[in-house]
Parts: C-alpha cells; structure tokens; sequence
C-alpha cells in the first residue's frame, strides 16, 4: 500500500529533477527558443522527463497494450486466441510521445501483408509537444513506413484546423483510435473527446488504456485527489479523471468492454483502465 501511494511522489521527484536537466541541456545545445514562453518551456521539461520515464512506462504498460492492440484482450484478461478485431486500417493515436508503440506498427504492418490479413494502412499520430513530436522522426526511418505513418504536430483539439495538422480527417472516418496514457493529458475531456467519436466510423475500435481515478474507497481517493494537487503542475497531467465514464457517455456504443488491468492493487494511485469500444 505505501509502496502504490508513494509512487506519484517518486515520479514527481523525477519530474523536479528533469527541470535544471532542461534548462542546462538547451543552455549548452544553445537552443533558446524552449525559453520563448513558459508554455514551450514546459513542453522541453515534459518531454526531458518523459524521455527518461516513458520507457518504464512502456514495461509496464505493455503487457496489456499489446494484447489490446492484437485483439487478445477482454474483460482486463488477456487472451490467448484473437477475440476481438486487431488494429486496422486508419488509425489516429492521440498522444504519440516519444513513438514507444511506433516499432510494435510497423511489425503488425509486416505481418499483416505477409498473411494477407487487415493490418492498419494509415496511422496518423497526434503530438503537440514539438520537443516529443521531433524524437518520432527518428523511428519513421525503415522504407515504405513514412507512407504510412503520419505525425500531426497538434493536440487532439487541433485536429480540426487542417493548417496547422497538416491533414483534413473527415468525420467518420477512422477505423480505429489508439489513446495509450493520452487522455490524461489533453484539456477539456468533456468538450474534445466527442471530435473524437465523431472522427470514428460507424463500427470503429477505439483502443484504451489510460490511468484514471481510483474508486476503490473515500480514502484512497483522497489521498489521491491531494496527490493531484502537486501532480498536475509536476507532471502535466490528471490523476482522477473518470475517463471510463467519459468515454461511455460519448454517444451510441455497440459494445464497450473496458475493466481494470488484470493484478493491478486496488490500492494503485495511477490504476488503469483497459480494453476497446466499438461504435
Ligand atoms: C503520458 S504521455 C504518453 C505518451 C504515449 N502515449 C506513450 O504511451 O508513451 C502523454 C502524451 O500526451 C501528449 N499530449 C499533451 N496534450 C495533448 C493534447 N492536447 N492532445 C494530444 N496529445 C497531448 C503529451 O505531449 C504526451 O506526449
Ligand atoms: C490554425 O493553425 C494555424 C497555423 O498553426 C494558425 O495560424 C491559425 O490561427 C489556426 N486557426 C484556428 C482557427 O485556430
């Protein structure tokens, strides 16, 4: 238990530290326009912190991502067989970061056209953060995957000013949504996530797993609504967001089928949500 209510305070350690890392990495680099604005500068500290932590986060998240992403996951269990249609044709990711999930694509890609199955042929991947979006660059190297594989240089809420995004996504016309630790981030859930349920099709998978509020008991969720007090300045993010409701009440569902991961402790500060819905 202390172990899951310290772990915040250990990140946010990490995230304080980041910050003279920041500012004397772009110092020597001699590249002053992370110190513009405070909101630029922000986004290199964020994008320091979380190239140095986005890596255990991607241990820890990738037991379920995977399996998520390949349709072997249901009910927070993970399956052995394909249960649920694996990711395929568009797809938008909102939240790229550094590109973790970049490589597991572009291996789906292969293997779907040496099997002759459906595998994803368009991923457009949204990141506002321009010091995160300019270490993706550096994945997108291998052949035909630049084809494919579209960066947008813009937050979900951007996605409708085609200037700045760089391309027009018409309504309805994704096939799949990718939020892995995105939903967390983005401003104004209420007013944001339905652009995005409009954006998918009738019948397209979204794909979840974030970190969302612990419901477990009034203590618990206190002790992590105070967390959040030095959480969202520290770490640029929302600890108690109740992103399972958020997502449900967005519109009409087919199915919906969203569960805590399997074995996380009910006293976990960052628990998850897992699984897919399909509209
Ligand atoms: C916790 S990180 C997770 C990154 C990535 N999904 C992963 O699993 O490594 C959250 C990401 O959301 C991005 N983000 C922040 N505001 C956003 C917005 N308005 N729209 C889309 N993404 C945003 C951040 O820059 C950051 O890269
Ligand atoms: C769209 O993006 C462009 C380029 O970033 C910007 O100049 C313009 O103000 C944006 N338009 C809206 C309506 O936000």
């Amino acid at each position: 238990m202390i172990r899951e209510i310290l772990f915040p305070w250990a990140l946010m350690t990490v995230s304080a530290l980041s910050l003279p890392v920041t500012i004397i990495k772009f110092l020597v680099a001699g590249d002053l326009h992370a110190f513009t604005s405070w909101s630029t500068f922000r986004d290199a500290w964020f994008a320091v912190f979380w190239i140095n932590v986005g890596p255990l986060a991607k241990q820890t998240a990738a037991p379920n991502v995977i399996p998520l992403l390949q349709g072997r996951l249901k009910d927070g269990k993970v399956q052995d067989k394909v249960v649920s249609q694996p990711l395929h044709g568009t797809v938008l990711e909102i939240g790229r970061g550094v590109g973790m999930w970049t490589q597991f694509y572009q291996k789906t890609i292969d293997e779907a056209e040496k099997e002759g199955t459906a595998g994803p042929d368009k991923i457009y991947a949204s990141e506002p953060n321009r010091f995160l979006a300019a270490t993706l660059k550096k994945h997108v190297k291998t052949a035909n995957f630049e084809e494919v594989y579209h960066v947008l240089p813009v937050g979900v809420e951007g996605l409708g000013n085609t200037t700045a995004s760089g391309t027009k996504i018409e309504p309805e016309s994704l096939d799949c949504i990718v939020t892995v630790q995105g939903l967390c981030c983005i401003p104004e859930p209420e007013k944001n996530l339905p652009l995005l349920y409009r954006y998918l099709k009738k019948g397209g998978h979204w794909y979840v797993f974030e970190h969302v509020r612990n419901d477990e008991s009034t203590i618990l969720s206190g002790i992590q609504s105070f967390t959040e007090i030095f959480w969202k300045p520290m770490i640029c993010c929302h600890l108690c967001r109740d992103t399972a409701k958020t997502l449900r009440g967005l519109g009409e569902w087919e199915e919906i089928d969203l569960a805590p991961p399997q074995g996380e402790s009910p006293y976990e500060m960052i628990p998850h949500i897992v699984g897919t819905l399909v509209k």
